[in-house]
């Protein structure tokens, strides 16, 4: 089987550098947008899905290149706040704030909730669109609860406020490999792994 290219459409150099660890025992190249010259295309995420939205930025990327192109779309949901932040996550309460201004707002949403009414998760929906038309899907959770204050400084985002109660410790306490291993993104992309695995060997 001849190399394959595979274009990751993000904008995010750490999101290149976890995909090409999942996928290094595959015979593929990774080119990042930064790579094609296409760092600032701008595709409108206009889905009502992470998974319509993964879908929108592969698909418009691979008909641009022809080539096979993967995209994922990600965030957290939380269920006492109907599922916000949702699609939202990136830009809640604003593009420009923070995410300690962020996460203290969601603390402050579910003052006077306890355990399971805390509940929410991280998910990541990842697509992969080939030349040929065919759109290839996967999607990785990862559960737990909104933690009654900040904590860690590891991670990103919404992690200092993201419970592991089986861990004791929040996404932003645990190292970034024991994240990835657990992860909606690890999920999400070694579920897609197996995926091209049979389409580019069958
Ligand atoms: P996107 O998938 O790059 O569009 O990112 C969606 C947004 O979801 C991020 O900007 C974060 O706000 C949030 N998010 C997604 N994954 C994580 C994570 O692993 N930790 C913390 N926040 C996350």
């Amino acid at each position: 089987m001849d190399t394959k290219k595979i274009i990751v459409a993000t904008g995010n150099a750490n999101k290149v550098i976890e995909i090409r660890e999942i996928l290094k025992d595959m015979d593929v190249t990774l080119s990042s947008l930064k790579d094609e010259g296409l760092q600032d295309v701008d595709i409108e995420e206009n889905g009502k899905t992470f998974e319509e939205n993964a879908i929108i930025k592969a698909k418009a990327i691979c008909e641009m290149t022809g080539e096979i192109c993967m995209a994922d779309d990600s965030g957290l949901v939380v269920d006492a706040l109907g599922g916000e932040p949702g699609i939202y996550s990136a830009r809640y309460l604003g593009r420009d704030t923070s995410y300690d201004y962020k996460n203290n707002y969601i603390i402050k949403q579910l003052e006077g909730k306890e355990g399971a009414e805390r509940s929410a998760r991280f998910v990541c929906a990842c697509a992969c669109a080939l030349p040929n038309g065919k759109v290839l899907t996967a999607e990785g959770v990862i559960e737990g609860q909104i933690g009654f204050e900040q904590k860690g400084e590891n991670g990103f985002g919404y992690d200092p406020i993201f419970f592991l109660p089986e861990k004791g410790k929040t996404t932003a306490e645990i190292s970034p490999e024991e994240k990835n291993e657990i992860s909606h993104r690890g999920r999400a992309f070694t579920k897609m792994r197996e995926l091209l695995k049979d389409e580019l060997q069958g």
